[in-house]
């Protein structure tokens, strides 16, 4: 298949975020104002910090990612969102109790001057929340109409050339697929019936397409990974992409459990803990979105692991996955993992792992990376789900009868292949016999 042309990325990038109150955004939002005004650095994230190789190793090509692929600029930004509590970006930053005081003097001005539009929330699928900053509605299609209309309003009052719409809201509580979910009309008309199988993600998420806005989902909530709007992606011009971001323990996983399956050394168990204080631990201590994430990050070492090729390293082996509300720590989560694994005749032995993080400080550059890559697959006319942003989550969408990837070190691969791809760059196999011929 032939690239497509890619459009230049001229005029003005919005980006909507839900959830533009909590932890992630407001990190993400002061971190990109102070890294425009040259007192940060972009850490963590690929777009602004990463090379990619082009052509053979001789010949000593590898741009920055930025410099070789047209994107959107950091001044070219401009910021929005919903929350159900109102309140402007400066305040809501201090109460999110991320960034240092200093970081946010910084950018102050920038950061009051966002305020969240009325958000689409209800309780019911997200129990430790309240809010008063809401939407009312006749019905759930009514309220997604109203989405769009505050999408066509935030284009329209900035003078937006483009825009994209990323989830940083909290985990909703689990939800199956269902028949209401296989197609854009049955959704549409349970939509007007209020069926419950439909949380205000999926509003945001169908309001997001239905304009041709690209979708990102930082949450394992079910939201735009349904054959309704996945379909609707692809008619309405939308690349999307989810779900759940992957940073701190599951990141560690999906690069230990490969390294196990590479030298063919066998798993008895997999013990993951967290202790977090921040709001996010808070809604995840419900057990309906607490089952959310954890069918989240059990996934990815079935995939990564084979079980069924390989019954005598990884048949039966024992994953357990715990997160703890513990406020004393806020945002500094602490993610244990202790792996027994067994090697050579079987003797066994094991691996602890103890990563004291920041759970914000690492999405937030995964935010940036999102909006800006997923602007750049529009303009190069790919739409639907975006396989080579796998990268970015914990359970990756991909199309119908595919597994995902979880192997950070492939998906990274396949990440910059599809930037060669698109930039009709030569591809990179890593063969290597044309310097031995
Ligand atoms: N920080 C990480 O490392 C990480 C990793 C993976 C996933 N996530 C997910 O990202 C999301 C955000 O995390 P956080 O730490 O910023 O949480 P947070 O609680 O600080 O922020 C979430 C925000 O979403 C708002 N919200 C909830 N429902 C909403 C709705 N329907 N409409 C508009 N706003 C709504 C809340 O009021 C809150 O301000 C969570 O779902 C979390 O599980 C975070």
């Amino acid at each position: 298949m032939e690239p497509k042309p890619v459009q230049p990325p001229k005029g003005k990038l919005g980006v909507l975020l839900v959830g533009l109150s909590g932890a992630v955004s407001t990190t993400f939002v002061a971190g990109v104002q102070a890294v425009r005004k040259g007192k940060a650095k972009p850490i963590g994230s690929l777009t602004q910090m990463g090379h990619i190789r082009l052509g053979k190793r001789t010949e000593h090509r590898s741009p920055l990612i930025k410099d070789f692929v047209p994107l959107a600029e950091l001044k070219d930004l401009v910021f929005g969102g919903w929350d159900i509590r109102d309140g402007d970006l400066y305040s809501s930053s201090r109460t999110a109790g991320v960034l240092e005081q200093r970081h946010l003097d910084m950018v102050r001005r920038e950061l009051e001057a966002i305020r969240p539009m009325k958000a689409v929330f209800d309780q019911q699928y997200v129990k430790r929340l309240s809010g008063t900053h809401v939407k009312h509605g006749k019905n759930k299609y009514d309220l997604a109409l109203k989405l769009q209309e505050d999408i066509r309003t935030f284009r329209k009052k900035n003078n937006l050339d483009r825009v994209v719409m990323i989830w940083c809201g909290s985990t909703e509580t689990y939800i199956r697929p269902s028949g209401v979910h296989q197609s854009i009309g049955k959704l549409e008309e349970a939509m007007k019936k209020n069926h419950k199988d439909i949380p205000p993600s999926m509003l945001y998420a169908y309001a997001a397409i239905s304009e041709g806005v690209p979708f990102a989902n930082g949450a394992p909530n079910l939201t735009v990974d349904i054959p309704a709007l996945t379909d609707m992606a692809r008619e309405k011009d939308a690349p999307i992409a989810g779900k759940d971001f992957k940073t701190g323990q599951t990141m560690v996983k999906t690069v230990v459990a490969p390294m196990l399956k590479a030298r063919m050394l066998g798993l008895h168990g997999w013990f993951s803990s967290n202790i977090l204080g921040n709001q996010d631990g808070a809604v995840l201590d419900d057990p309906g979105s607490f089952k959310t994430k954890e069918k989240s990050k059990l996934s990815v070492l079935e995939f990564i692991l084979q079980p069924e090729l390989y019954p005598d390293l990884y048949k039966d082996f024992y994953h357990l996955v715990r997160i703890n509300y513990y406020p004393p720590r806020g945002d500094n989560k602490e993610g244990w993992d202790n792996i027994d694994i067994f090697g050579w005749l079987g003797y066994p032995m094991q691996i602890k792992i103890d990563f004291l993080c920041r759970d914000s400080i690492l999405a937030a550059p995964i935010v940036l990376d999102l909006a800006l890559f997923l602007d750049l697959a529009k303009r190069a006319g790919l739409y639907g789900i975006q396989e080579w942003l796998s990268f970015y989550f914990k359970s990756p969408m991909v199309g119908p009868g595919l597994y995902p990837e979880h192997d950070l070190f492939i998906q990274l691969m396949k990440l910059k292949n599809n930037l060669r791809y698109i930039m009709s760059e030569e591809l990179i196999t890593h063969l290597g016999v044309e310097y031995y011929e």
